[in-house]
């Protein structure tokens, strides 16, 4: 394959991944991007991007028509229930408008067998990547960017339920399970890594991370950004938390805190892969991924937060 990569059609470039992925590829002058938002969204794009409106459902055969021309379709849509078959429809479109290469909306970590029983979106996102391995037909082919944590998210959300007001943190499990983790920034970066490297990630996964680290690591980096010494730690058991997770979410599938449960689950529990790095799998140098300290992101992500000041500061039981 010694194709170029120039003109580029973004679905859910407005989003919280999406976002950081159009401005990544906005910078490249090798690149022409366009964005495809839902007619009901009522998302802001940068000045000057070009913007197409499209049924929320993505049809296909709107899509033809918004993907015909283009070398290249990145997908970065939310998740949800709604998501399986939305991605579907824009995989079918993107080969239908003769598309080279498209870039899966997964951005995940587990890829395991016991990840996807344990976590529903590892088990979905399993199920996208064999639906593109099936597609794969002369012309059109596709990546999927495996990054582990956002770790943006995790900080935000506070995965790790570290409380600094109260220098308290509840962690699953023994804490020190390595797991990789990679930086808004940073997958953007890689998609446009992906498509000035097409040959090398054809048809496959690639993996990428800033840093492999464990959860009492970033409590400790945490505590370095805050001012906290010692923190009063409450282990939990991870496959009591799983079971419970998995009842609140028979009450309600979209019981957003049951759901950060299993996605932390699967990479804090030993063995289901959730060290790229250990696993050999790194496409770090290929892409160019830069390697990261836990201790700077963390202080980074707080004060961008505006939670680093002294710890008395602050307030409320996120920490
Ligand atoms: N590894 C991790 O830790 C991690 C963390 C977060 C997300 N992810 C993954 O990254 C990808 C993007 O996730 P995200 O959190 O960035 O998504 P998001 O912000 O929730 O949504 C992205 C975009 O999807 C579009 N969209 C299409 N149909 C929609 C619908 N019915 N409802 C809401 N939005 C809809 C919207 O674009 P318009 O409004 O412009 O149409 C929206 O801005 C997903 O595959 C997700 O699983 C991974």
């Amino acid at each position: 394959m010694t194709t170029t990569i120039r003109n580029i059609t973004l679905v859910g470039g407005s989003g919280r991944l999406g976002s950081t992925i159009l401005s990544a590829l906005q910078k490249s002058p090798q690149f022409d991007v366009t964005v495809v938002t839902r007619f009901t969204s009522t998302a802001i794009f940068p000045p000057s991007t070009k913007v197409i409106k499209v049924k929320d459902d993505y049809p296909v055969g709107e899509m033809v028509a918004v993907f015909r021309g283009q070398d290249a379709v990145v997908l970065s849509i939310g998740f949800g229930p709604w998501s399986e078959r939305s991605h579907s429809s824009l995989v079918e479109a993107s080969i239908q408008a003769g598309v080279k290469r498209l870039i899966a909306s997964t951005f995940d970590a587990g890829v395991n067998d016991e990840a996807q029983k344990i976590f529903p979106v590892a088990e979905t996102k399993a199920r996208i990547v064999e639906e593109l391995k099936r597609n794969e037909a002369s012309g059109w082919s596709w990546t999927a960017i495996q990054c582990g944590l956002c770790f943006e998210f995790c900080i935000r959300y506070n995965f790790f339920q570290i409380n600094a007001a109260n220098r308290t943190a509840r962690v699953m499990g023994d804490g020190n399970t390595k797991f990789s983790c990679t930086s808004l920034k940073t997958i953007g970066t890689a998609v446009g890594s992906v498509l000035k490297n097409l040959d090398q990630t054809v048809n496959r996964r690639v993996y990428i991370s800033n840093f492999e680290t464990s959860a009492n690591e970033i409590l400790k980096a945490y505590g370095k950004a805050v001012g906290v010494d010692e923190w009063n730690v409450t282990n939990f058991d991870a496959d009591e938390a799983i079971d419970d997770a998995k009842k609140q979410l028979l009450l309600s599938s979209e019981n957003l805190v049951a759901m950060g449960t299993l996605g932390l689950a699967i990479v804090v529990k030993p063995g289901l892969g959730g060290d790229f790095k250990a696993e050999g799998l790194l496409d770090n140098d290929l892409l160019e991924i830069p390697t990261l300290k836990v201790d700077q992101v963390v202080t980074s992500i707080l004060k961008a937060e505006s939670k680093v000041t002294k710890c008395s500061e602050i307030t409320g039981t996120q920490g």
